[in-house]
């Protein structure tokens, strides 16, 4: 079961919310709404999930609705239609008290202003989600150093928010918020306050840490470059409606719409396409033999599929190199590529290489070659 579902949610804004339901139902756009019932339609029905573990990004312009999707997945916005279930639960359905641990355990929210104390030093703004919990002193301080450290503050412990650059301050709220221990971040536009490298930075450390927390986030982003960084899908929102979800590779090889087409005109496709995306496009598929394959039949192989070269996997799939027609018997040490790496970056290994360049993923098993057909089919991008 997804981690967080909504189902044909609508939110209304304004006095009596329900008596404008048909009207939206109708689709009756936002605009007319407002003017004929003085009702805000802030959302309009929205139906997405996201899985344990994914880093979901909603993006969309100013007003399109992405603070009360984010508000809804802890109620601090109610829905005027449909459902919305976390963990598998009914969030309408929470009672007082089951709300307030939802909110302490369940999902942390990292504000774009921080929210810190300002009186309090850096470790006890850390520790302050544990104090509410409950947690003996000397227990949540050793846990606060702890997230003090992944967030790379070590030695600011005892400083104010006060002497701290922006960077720095939302790096108290981040490790904040993990110290709570919550599978589920919801993260507003945590970086939008930030300078543009330091926001940078700031994404980077996130994934970093991402990789190896596994939480499930809901960022917010107006930055599509930030969206498509970060994003394991992104979910685009336009006047309170989704136009599209999608990976990052799916929205800027495929747009769904003029819109979404129009958002992803500047984006610099090798810097978002990876090499596993890469490999996608390639026109034929790369002959795999046994390593322990006699000349014969790796020859054969390759004749069948009009190939010069084969990939040798051992017998879990694991990548150990290539032979080629003209040398049969000779397995090459090539160089590879991870699953990960952008358009960009891989270039250079491409240029270099005599054959396709493997793609081979964190456990060694070959996931796709690249050669330079691959390369500028992805970067014209998918049926052009
Ligand atoms: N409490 C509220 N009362 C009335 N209207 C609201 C309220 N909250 C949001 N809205 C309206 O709902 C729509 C969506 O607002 P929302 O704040 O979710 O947009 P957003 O995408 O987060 O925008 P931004 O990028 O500016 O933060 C807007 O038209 C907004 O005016
Ligand atoms: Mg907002």
């Amino acid at each position: 079961m997804a981690k967080i579902e909504l189902s044909a949610v609508t939110k209304v804004f304004g006095p009596r919310p329900e008596s404008v339901l048909p009207l939206v139902a109708q689709g009756m756009g936002k605009a007319e709404v407002l003017e004929k019932t003085g009702h805000t339609v802030g959302l309009r029905d929205i139906s997405l999930h996201v899985e344990e573990g994914e880093t979901f990004v909603v993006m969309g312009l100013s007003g399109s609705g992405k603070s009360t999707l984010l508000r809804l997945l802890n109620r601090l916005v109610e829905p005027t239609a449909g459902s919305v279930r976390v963990d598998g639960r009914d969030m309408v359905e929470l009672g007082r008290a089951e709300l307030v641990h939802f909110r302490r355990h369940a999902a942390s929210m990292v504000f774009q202003g921080f929210a810190l104390l300002p009186h309090r030093t850096v470790l006890a703004n850390v520790a302050f989600g544990l104090e509410a919990r409950g947690m003996k002193r000397r227990a949540r301080q050793a846990e606060a150093r702890a997230w003090i450290e992944a967030v790379g503050l070590t030695g600011y412990e005892g400083s104010l928010p006060g002497e701290l650059s922006g960077g720095m301050r939302q790096r108290v709220g981040l490790a904040r918020a993990l110290a709570t221990g919550a599978g589920i971040l919801l993260m507003d536009e945590p970086f939008a306050a930030l300078d543009p490298l330091i926001r940078r930075d700031m994404r980077d450390q996130l994934a970093a840490l991402q990789k190896r927390l596994g939480k499930t986030i809901v960022f917010i982003t107006h930055d599509l470059d930030e969206a498509l960084r970060l994003g394991d899908r992104v979910a685009i929102l336009n006047d309170g409606e989704v136009v599209q979800v999608g990976t990052p590779t799916d929205i800027v090889l495929g747009p769904a719409d003029g819109f979404v087409a129009d958002f992803v005109s500047g984006v610099n496709r090798a810097r978002v396409l990876t090499a596993a995306a890469v490999a996608a496009e390639a026109e034929a598929e790369a002959t795999v033999i046994p390593v322990s394959s006699p000349s014969e039949a790796a020859l054969e192989s390759m004749r069948r599929d009009g190939a010069s070269c084969a990939y040798a996997v051992d017998a879990e799939g694991k990548f150990a190199g290539v032979v080629t027609r003209k040398d049969v018997a000779h397995l090459r040490i090539v160089p590879t590529l991870k699953p990960d790496v952008a358009l960009e970056d891989l270039l250079a290994v491409v240029a270099g290489a005599e054959w396709p360049v493997p793609v081979v993923n964190d456990a060694g098993v070959l996931v796709g070659t690249i050669d330079g057909e691959a390369i500028l089919a992805a970067l014209a991008g998918r049926g052009e």
